[in-house]
């Protein structure tokens, strides 16, 4: 949903690509050092919309997953009881005036930045998500190859007019974005060779 709705982020990271790569071969995820700009794409794209929703923008604070105490402790001069809710908040994983602009650039290439959204968006500590390693080279591999090859725009509806998503997100415990239409074109003969390759390993 990011990329129609923030073609000039696409253009950036389609651009960062062809840099480095060219249109000889699809990137993967050994090329995730030399793609900062993607790398922050995506951790914008978790900060702006994690997909549990602990984000609270409005509020301008970023909340970790609730969890309950199984017995008394103590942090510094707080005594708190078994059961209490913890929940982690962290004002400055906001990073900068603007916490409402989805802007890949607030990273300013700095992967400590990027980690220090990833920390709260994937939980730390002993409970931290087992998964996020998966999840992270996943969304890497998901978002770098079709910009490599493809230009993603928003879709028409039915009397043939542009079409942007009309809803942010769904609500629940794990959020995603609503329907979204696009339009997907592949952006040059070389990129459609690649395309077929693909089609031909996958069948
Ligand atoms: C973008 C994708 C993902 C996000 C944002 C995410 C986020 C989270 C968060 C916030 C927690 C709770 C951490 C805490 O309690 O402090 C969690 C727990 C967990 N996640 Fe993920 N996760 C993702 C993908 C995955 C994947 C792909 C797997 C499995 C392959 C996975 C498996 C788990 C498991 C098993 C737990 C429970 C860990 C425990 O309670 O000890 N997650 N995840």
């Amino acid at each position: 949903m990011k990329m129609i709705l923030h073609l000039e982020v696409q253009r950036k990271g389609q651009a960062e690509i062809d840099a480095v790569k060219g249109f000889g071969r699809l990137p993967s995820n050994s090329d995730k050092p030399n793609f900062p700009y993607v790398r922050a794409f995506i951790a914008e794209s978790l900060r702006f919309m994690p997909p549990i929703p602990l984000c609270q923008l409005i509020s301008q604070n970023f909340q970790g997953d609730p969890h309950a105490l199984k017995g008394d402790d103590v942090y510094g001069n707080y005594f708190l009881p078994k059961g209490a809710w913890i929940i982690t908040s962290d004002r400055d994983t906001l990073l900068g005036p603007d916490p409402m602009a989805f802007n890949p650039d607030r990273y300013k290439g700095n992967d400590e930045a990027m980690e220090q959204v990833l920390s709260l968006v994937f939980g730390f500590g002993r409970r931290q998500c087992p998964g996020r390693l998966f999840a992270k080279n996943s969304l890497f591999a998901l978002l770098a190859a079709p910009l490599a090859i493809c230009d993603i725009s928003p879709g028409l509806d039915i009397s043939g007019r542009v079409e942007l998503p009309k809803r942010l997100c769904t609500s629940g415990s794990v959020i995603t974005p609503g329907p979204v239409r696009i339009s997907v074109k592949s952006r040059s003969v070389a990129a459609e060779a690649l395309l077929a390759e693909i089609e031909e390993v996958i069948g």
